[in-house]
């Protein structure tokens, strides 16, 4: 893991990568762009004025060899989750379909599954990611992260590559790609990005830079493509960004505090990063899918929902739901286990009884709740427990399905023993366990607001608990500190 990708970089000195991406139509100006270290290629079928001239011979044989289509304009829906082994065939694919451009790798011939098997297992979900864009259970675009350098102190920067299948290009897939890796390079440990791109390449260094990057090299005349000296130009950007780095805006810099390495300084950048993946959902599929399932299922703000599903899709671990009710939550983290293409398991802890309420009263919470899981194609994802957290039996049935597995998710919507549902289960949380903990917040005082407060402000207090935020209600947004790292 960790090092230069050996096939793609056979065929690009000093391991540098190729990349492929493509201009958001939002703008209408480029149809085609792919964008690389060595390779170049632009490819557009109409011309604006920002962007005339760029175009090469080159650029127009390629433009005129794909027309567009009608298509081709509308955005595409999909999810991104990391990539799998079955993948590789439509990843390489993808690939391939570049070479004979000639535009974008210096590769002459098409590789194959085999020759980058290895380079693909050098990925890891947790560390150096390799994600597919997936629409209609078609794998049409993908992005991986690669370590910059070898040596330790550039752990935290990585190079990104993105290339799109030339039927999905101009619909915002790489634009796509590439937003999810800024907002979830924090919580990868990654505190820079860098993309490597042709300087010739201009919309796919406007693309980059529209995102957030900044031009941070310029290596003149460093690459040979068939007698033609290519420039090369290095992109980065801070995750999250800084806002002293130059002309991009972004939320407020913790730079501006004196020390930016303080664990204030880091808590308040995952807060602003969270924030903004929030926002990011808002514009996702998934978003209606939840509403949806708030309205029929949950007591949960839809946000609270969204950050569940984003915890269950990013999470290292399993996840442990105490007070399912009628499903709402356990549905958002089923689809995020789903969309995440891993084998979390996902359990949920669940007494049963009656509730009257205006919109979600029922006479038989197990029963609806298994009724509910079905309905949405979940079941076989959630391990139902029926009996309440600290029951004796219900903390062997945890454990017992836990197997020798950490938690890395934990949702806390019971009652108001905040503190002794985490003393059942603390031992199996994960460093780094998200947390989304319910009934924090009430205008009045209540029962289950006024201890529920008290045990998780205790929690932080103790360093137990990090917050990140408030969202919907009343809920409580954070991580496990309690580990062994942070005792
Ligand atoms: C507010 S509801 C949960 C709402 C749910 N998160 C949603 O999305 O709508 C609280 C649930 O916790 C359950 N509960 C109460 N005490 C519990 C305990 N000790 N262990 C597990 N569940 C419990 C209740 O039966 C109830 O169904």
């Amino acid at each position: 893991m960790g090092k230069y990708h050996p096939g793609f970089a056979d065929s690009q000195p000093n391991g540098e990568s190729f990349a492929v991406s493509e201009w958001d139509t939002v703008n209408a100006v480029a149809d085609r762009i792919c964008f690389g270290v060595a390779d170049v290629c632009i490819s557009r079928h109409k011309s604006s004025s920002d962007h005339a001239g760029w175009f090469d011979a080159h650029a127009d044989e390629f433009t005129r060899s794909n027309p567009k289509s009608a298509q081709e304009t509308e955005t595409v829906n999909l999810i991104i989750r990391d990539a799998a082994e079955v993948d590789l065939p439509a990843i390489i694919q993808i690939y391939n379909s570049t070479v004979p451009t000639r535009m974008v790798t210096a590769e002459l011939e098409p590789t194959t599954v085999e020759a980058r098997l290895q380079w693909f297992r050098e990925h890891s979900p947790e560390q150096y990611p390799f994600w597919v864009a997936e629409s209609d259970g078609r794998v049409i675009g993908w992005l991986d992260f690669k370590r910059f350098l070898p040596r330790c102190a550039y752990r935290g920067t990585a190079e990104i590559s993105v290339y799109v299948d030339e039927n999905f290009r101009g619909r915002s897939v790489g634009q796509r790609l590439l937003q999810h890796a800024i907002t979830r390079a924090p919580s990868l440990g990654i505190t820079a990005l860098v993309g490597l791109i042709f300087g010739q390449n201009q919309p796919s260094l406007k693309l980059f830079e529209r995102l957030g990057f900044e031009r941070w090299a310029f290596l003149p005349g460093v690459a040979q493509l068939d007698g033609v000296q290519r420039d090369l130009v290095m992109l980065g950007q801070h995750c999250p960004p800084r806002c002293s780095a130059g002309p991009v805006s972004g939320p407020v810099s913790v730079e501006t505090t004196s020390n930016v390495n303080t664990p204030q300084a880091r808590g308040y950048k995952e807060s602003l990063s969270l924030m903004h993946t929030l926002m990011q959902y808002r514009h996702e599929p998934i978003h209606s899918e939840l509403l949806k399932i708030r309205d029929k299922y949950s007591m949960l703000h839809l946000d609270v929902l969204i950050l569940i599903y984003h915890f269950a899709k990013i999470c290292s671990g399993n996840i442990l739901e105490i007070g399912a009710f009628l499903g709402g939550a356990t549905i958002a983290a089923a689809f995020g286990v789903r969309d995440s293409g891993d084998n979390k398991k996902l359990l949920a802890i669940e007494p049963g009884g009656s509730v009257k309420h205006k919109r979600l009263g029922t006479r038989n919470i197990l029963r609806d709740l298994e009724r509910n899981l079905a309905r949405q194609r979940v079941s076989k994802i959630v391990n139902l427990i029926k009996g309440r957290s600290f029951d004796a039996a219900t903390i062997r049935a945890v454990h017992g399905t836990l197997g020798r597995d950490k938690i890395g998710l934990l949702i806390l919507d019971a009652d108001a023993a905040k503190r002794r549902d985490i003393e059942c289960y603390r031992n199996r949380f994960a460093d780094d366990c998200w947390m989304v903990i319910d009934d924090y917040y009430g205008a009045d005082s209540n029962e289950k607001i006024t201890p529920s407060r008290a045990d998780v402000d205790a929690l932080v207090e103790a360093g137990l608990l990090k917050p990140l935020g408030f969202y919907g209600w009343s809920t409580w947004v954070g991580r496990w500190r309690g580990g062994a790292g942070y005792r």
